[in-house]
């Protein structure tokens, strides 16, 4: 057996050693190098995973006001002849970041009839999204920026608006507290879109 031969399996251990060494410098620089950018993921993400716990916990992203419905008044507030009630609607906000507490974000209009049921419609103009009024002198809502006229029942006078006014989900509980359904709808299209 001559020298060279002799050294072979002397070398194969070395370049084995070499790649192992090799190997786990590898394996560990990759670890030490991902572990901050993992760390401020986790940091960035984390508002809005705690949000989604909450929102999946509590069916809501505002908590506590149940299938979106919010308190908004009282049967005994509302005139036994008919007249509607302009009424803001206020919530938490919750964005990935922040919740802000008692946001105003729209507003409805609320009416007995006179078989005492409750309505609400949406006092967002289905046109271009004006602010209507209610007018006491013809019993019916106008709207101040392009004239669009609508009956006590939500139904177009005028065929100025794409859609009737947006009626939304009401109940009323046991104490005479009045729930609303908020919803906003997309504006100057005649089917009713959710907004979001
Ligand atoms: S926004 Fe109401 S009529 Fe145009």
């Amino acid at each position: 057996m001559n020298e060279q031969s002799q050294n072979k399996p002397a070398e194969e251990g070395v370049s084995r050693r070499n790649f192992i060494t090799k190997f786990w410098s590898v394996v560990i620089g990759g670890i030490v190098s991902l572990t901050p950018i993992v760390v401020g993921l986790t940091f960035f993400l984390d508002p809005i995973l705690r949000r989604r716990k909450v929102a999946g916990a509590t069916g809501d992203a505002a908590g506590s006001q149940g299938e979106g419905f919010l308190k908004v008044s009282s049967e005994a507030a509302l005139p036994a002849d008919g007249t509607p009630v302009f009424q803001q609607i206020r919530k938490n906000v919750i964005d990935a970041w922040n919740t802000y507490i008692d946001q105003p974000v729209g507003s409805v209009y609320l009416r007995k009839t006179k078989e005492g049921a409750i309505t609400a419609f949406n006092s967002e103009c289905p046109h271009l999204g004006c602010t209507v009024s209610y007018q006491e002198a013809n019993h019916q809502y106008k709207c101040p920026c392009h004239d669009s006229e609508f009956k006590l029942d939500g139904e177009r006078t005028n065929e100025i608006p794409p859609r009737p006014m947006d009626e939304l989900d009401v109940k009323v509980d046991e104490s005479g507290n009045i729930w609303v359904k908020f919803q906003s709808y997309k504006i100057g299209v005649s089917e009713q879109i959710p907004k979001n």
